[in-house]
Formats: structure tokens, C-alpha cells, sequence
């Protein structure tokens, strides 16, 4: 097959910051995609609709006239979000969703739940308002192997809350382990998985080849090879409650070659090139416009998108570094060649 055309997709998932970052990152998912899922873990994070809608209309400035991408703004749920809120949220038409990250567990998540009991009345309002609960699923707690938070989260936190929020929809954001690909295959319809590039293109070795590799460190870390299988056979088996969501997460390539280096894979350049080289690379090229355009917008209850895009089959190099404001930035794949290119 030389040509593929599909739905125009969407990202359920995604960084773009704010300011020149932004200006930077933000063409690269509008020439791809028609919506994108906003994460709010700015700093100060997005707390509120008003501090929601003011994002996304700096999101809009930075576009083109003429362009019809369309950003689906969410909140950063704290202990301190109200019920009032997430009544506002609903009548906004604009905040489709509130991001849950467990305190510490990730990159500007300091004010996260410490205590999920203290949120109930927040989580029974977007039960009630419909929206949706996106989850951050790792727990923090240090003397758990960074290697097992996930499945431990699974375990500890998301099995009780799906049991006491029967209606509330749940995405489990950027999933990772072979345990939460079997747990969203055998959860309720109300339960749902975003998947991104480097879980299924890379396992955990590509943290070390041939030394600290800093640009393949996000959050979930990488794992093991049979946890990445288990993360293709989800995203390529035609199930609807897996779809794409690229958790591109810009860093300056200074922020990330240091001795702490922030956690973030920025994949938004070339992010749909890369899926398709992926759903090809299972041999189910077929599902990827299910997966990529369909599952997310019927998960959501957002209309399917009219538009089209075509991608050919043409090999070509991605780009060793970008520029990125003041400094750099390493996308997903660097030097690599990529066979989809994207009209
Ligand atoms: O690797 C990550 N980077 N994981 C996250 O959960 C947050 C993200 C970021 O904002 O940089
Ligand atoms: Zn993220």
C-alpha cells in the first residue's frame, strides 16, 4: 500500500505548554490532528475554567487563521477543586475532561491528590455532569519499584474508584504494562486507554544503549519487552477502548541532559508518521484509523471528524534536533527514518 487515507485524527493526550514553548510546539499538532486533549499540569497548573478558557485562547492566537484545529481544554484536579467548578466546566462547552495526577507522581504534579476520599464530591459532580476522569495511573509511594507503580495503581486505586464511580468515564492515559493493557481489555465500558509512540516503539533497554539516553525518559518509564508487546496487540487489536493520545511532552534538551533531568518524549512532530509505521510494522494497518480518529471521539461522545488526511509511503529522516526557542529539542525517533510521510 503506497497511500493511506484516514479520518483526520485526534490526540487524546498532550503537552504544549505555554508562551514561546507553545508557539514553538503547537503547528506540529495542528497539521496532523483536528482536536487535541489540553493537559493542564502548566505552572501554576489550570485549576479553573476561567484559567482554562484563557489558556485555550492563547492556544488559538498562536494558530493560523485559517486553521480549524480545535484544543479540548481540561483541569487539574486538586484538593481543593469544587463541585461549583465542575458545574462551570459542563456549562463552558470548552472543558471536556479533569486530569488526575496522584501528588509527586509526575512533572509539575506537586498540587495533585494526596487523599482521592477528599475528591469524591468533585468525582460524583463529573460523574453526574459528564465528564471525564483522566488518570494519571502511578502511585507515588517511593518504596514501590518505579517499575511496578502502574500495576500497583491498578491494583490500589483504580479497581476501588471504578467500583465506587460506576458512571464516571475513566481514561487510563499513556498506558505501559501488560497489566493495565489486560485490565482495560476486561473493565467496564466506562474504562478506557490512551496509548503513546515510545511504549510501543521502545522497551526499557533503550533508557541505556550505549549509555544514559535521557531523551527516552518519560513517565510511565519504559518497560520491559513484554509489556511493549502487550501495549501493540492493544493498540492494533481493533478494541474500542484503546486509542491514540501521543503524550508529547516538550522539555529544552538542556532540561533534559542534566543531572535531573525532567521526565518527557516530545512526539508530537511527526506523531501520526510514527503510529502508522508501527500499526504496519504489526501488520494491522487496517486498525489504525479506528484507533487513531474513531475509538477516542466515540470514548469522549464527540463526533467523528469530517476531514481527511493521506499519508504516503516514503521513507525519510527524522530530524537529529529542532529548534526550540532558545535551545533545542530532540523529538521521538531522532536520525531515524521514518516510511509515512504525511501530505
Ligand atoms: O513523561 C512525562 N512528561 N510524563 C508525564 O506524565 C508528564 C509529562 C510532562 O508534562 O512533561
Ligand atoms: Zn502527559
Amino acid at each position: 500500500m503506497q497511500t493511506l487515507t484516514l479520518t483526520r485524527p485526534d490526540d487524546f493526550h498532550l503537552h504544549v505548554r505555554d508562551g514561546k514553548v507553545m508557539e514553538s510546539v503547537i503547528m506540529a499538532s495542528a497539521r496532523q490532528f483536528a482536536r487535541a486533549i489540553i493537559m493542564p499540569n502548566l505552572t501554576p497548573p489550570v485549576v479553573t475554567v476561567s484559567q482554562a478558557l484563557d489558556y485555550r485562547q492563547r492556544i488559538m492566537s498562536c494558530l493560523p487563521g485559517d486553521s480549524s484545529f480545535n484544543p479540548l481544554m481540561t483541569l487539574y484536579l486538586t484538593e481543593e477543586t469544587s463541585v461549583e467548578e465542575i458545574q462551570q466546566a459542563r456549562e463552558s462547552g470548552m472543558v471536556y475532561a479533569v486530569k488526575y495526577y496522584p501528588a509527586g507522581a509526575t512533572t509539575n504534579s506537586e498540587n495533585g491528590v494526596r487523599s482521592l476520599q477528599r475528591v469524591y464530591p468533585v468525582l460524583e459532580a463529573l460523574e453526574e455532569k459528564k465528564l471525564l476522569l483522566l488518570v494519571h495511573g502511578e502511585v507515588t509511594d517511593p518504596a514501590v519499584d518505579i517499575f511496578d507503580r502502574e500495576q500497583v495503581f491498578i491494583e490500589t486505586v483504580l479497581a476501588p474508584l471504578l467500583e465506587r464511580f460506576k458512571g464516571l468515564r475513566i481514561v487510563l492515559e499513556h498506558i505501559s504494562t501488560r497489566h493495565a493493557a489486560d485490565f482495560v481489555m476486561q473493565g467496564p465500558e466506562t474504562l478506557a486507554a490512551t496509548i503513546t509512540p515510545q511504549h510501543m516503539l521502545l522497551n526499557r533497554n533503550a533508557l541505556f544503549v550505549g549509555g544514559l539516553r535521557p531523551h527516552h525518559y518519560c513517565l510511565p518509564i519504559l518497560k520491559a519487552e513484554e509489556h511493549r508487546l502487550a501495549i501493540v496487540k492493544a493498540a492494533t487489536s481493533g478494541h474500542p477502548r484503546f486509542f491514540l493520545g501521543t503524550d508529547s511532552a516538550p522539555h529544552a534538551r538542556a532540561r533534559k541532559e542534566s543531572d535531573c533531568g525532567c521526565a518527557g518524549i516530545y512526539s508530537a512532530f511527526n506523531a501520526i508518521e510514527l503510529y502508522a509505521g508501527i500499526f504496519e510494522q504489526a501488520g494491522k494497518l487496517d486498525r489504525l484509523e479506528a484507533f487513531a480518529s474513531h475509538y477516542g471521539a466515540d470514548f469522549y461522545g464527540l463526533p467523528r471528524n469530517q476531514e481527511t488526511i493521506t499519508l504516503t509511503r516514503e521513507d525519510w529522516q527524522i530530524p537529529a534536533t529542532l529548534p526550540f526557542v532558545e535551545d533545542e529539542i530532540i523529538p521521538l525517533g531522532a536520525g531515524e527514518v521514518c516510511h509515512w510521510i504525511l501530505q
